[in-house]
């Protein structure tokens, strides 16, 4: 197939492009390069040979030809959205909705939208599964919702949006992130020989390897219309759906010489839900997840090992989203809705510090 991913600049765009291209498909990607130059281990191919592309201003006719689109571009997490939630909105509900309107106006058959688990919010003790009601906490969250809802009404004959409900995720890439629970809680492990946590542990998260989540658009991707088409899916392990102590335990069992500690004070995180997925399991048996929580933190380990990853590298803008888009919205680089502002290459964070 003909596939063409949004935000393929970004941490789960980085490992699911060569993951779809290795199973032969022809990828092509679109980015604004927020994040160029954030690179672990030598990062994707420079943006320089292509230029940025905003999602807000695509069209249809950059669109004809593609048997599909996979939906990752956003600002992918709770905090950014604290920062700016029209920017939030902009990007998640406006910049989507824009890309899968001129995907249908093109005639491209599937949309596959990153959504993710986070929609279901405070959703208290039971695991939720898709027919749950959606309680987003955040302004994220909220994006994630009324764009499902809004893509649900593009559906049709000739139109068919997928949701694809991640879980939390984890695992090396080279577009690292840090301010994710696994990745975050590995790193500072690390770097400082603490596991430092800042809620009381008791949240439970589901969580995901960033392969396992391609390995699901994968499935989703070659599998039949009717079986997709206008269907959300929760991504994840049900294994996987673990405590935040737990997941700091195991960080403290495979970082050598690391302790663990609670924040003086700390409550429990709003953020606290348990998925059911079953669904997934149900509707593609020949989809095997195949990371553990546990090998995750392994892969990071040796990933942050290999690069050398200070404790500088983890207070820095390069892995972590917020410090990046605030380095650039200091510089002007971006306006308040995150536009790009020069055609040139940004600055790389280390030279804007
Ligand atoms: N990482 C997770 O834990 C997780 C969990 C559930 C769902 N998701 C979803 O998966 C998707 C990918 O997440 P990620 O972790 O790779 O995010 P990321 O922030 O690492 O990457 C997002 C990419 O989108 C690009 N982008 C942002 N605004 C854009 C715009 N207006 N036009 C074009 N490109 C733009 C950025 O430059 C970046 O390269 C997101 O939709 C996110 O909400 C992520």
């Amino acid at each position: 197939m003909r596939v063409l991913v949004t935000g393929d600049r970004g941490y789960i765009g980085a490992v699911m492009v060569p993951f779809l291209r290795a199973a032969g498909h022809s990828v092509d990607g679109l980015d604004t390069g927020l994040y160029e130059g954030c690179d672990l281990l030598g990062g994707p191919d420079p943006i320089g040979d292509r230029a940025p592309r905003d999602m807000r201003d695509v069209t249809a006719r950059e669109l004809e030809g593609y048997d599909a689109v996979v939906c990752l571009a956003a600002l992918s997490n709770d905090p950014l959205g604290n920062l700016d939630k029209a920017a939030t909105y902009s990007v998640n509900l406006d910049g989507t909705l824009n890309v899968a309107q001129a995907a249908k106006d093109a005639g491209v058959e599937r949309f596959l939208f990153a959504s993710s688990c986070s929609l279901y919010g405070a959703a208290g003790s039971e695991a939720v599964g898709e027919d749950a009601e959606m309680f987003p906490v955040t302004a994220y969250g909220e994006t994630k919702a009324l764009a499902e809802q809004e893509l649900s009404k593009l559906a049709d004959d000739t139109f068919s949006p997928t949701y694809l409900r991640n879980a939390t995720a984890y695992g090396a890439s080279t577009r690292l992130r840090l301010d994710i629970v696994v990745n975050n809680l590995t790193a500072i492990a690390l770097t400082s020989g603490q596991v430092r946590l800042e809620s009381d542990g008791t949240p439970w998260r589901p969580l995901v390897h960033i392969e396992d989540i391609s390995r699901a658009f994968l499935t989703v991707l070659e599998s039949p219309r009717d079986v997709i088409h206008d269907e959300a899916f929760n991504v994840g392990r049900s294994e996987d759906v673990v405590q935040v102590r737990d997941i700091a335990e195991m960080v403290r069992e495979a970082v050598p010489g690391s302790t663990l500690s609670i924040a003086e004070g700390a409550g429990p995180d709003l953020r606290n839900y348990k998925v059911d997925f079953s669904k997934l399991n149900d509707t593609f048996p020949e989809l095997q997840l195949q990371w553990t929580v546990r090998k995750g933190v392994e892969e990071l380990y040796d990933a942050y090992q290999r690069h050398g990853l200070t404790l500088d590298d983890f207070n820095s803008a390069q892995f972590v989203r917020l410090r990046r888009i605030q380095q650039l919205l200091g510089a002007g680089l971006v306006d308040g809705q995150l536009r790009r502002q020069t055609d040139g290459q940004f600055p790389g964070p280390k030279e804007m510090q």
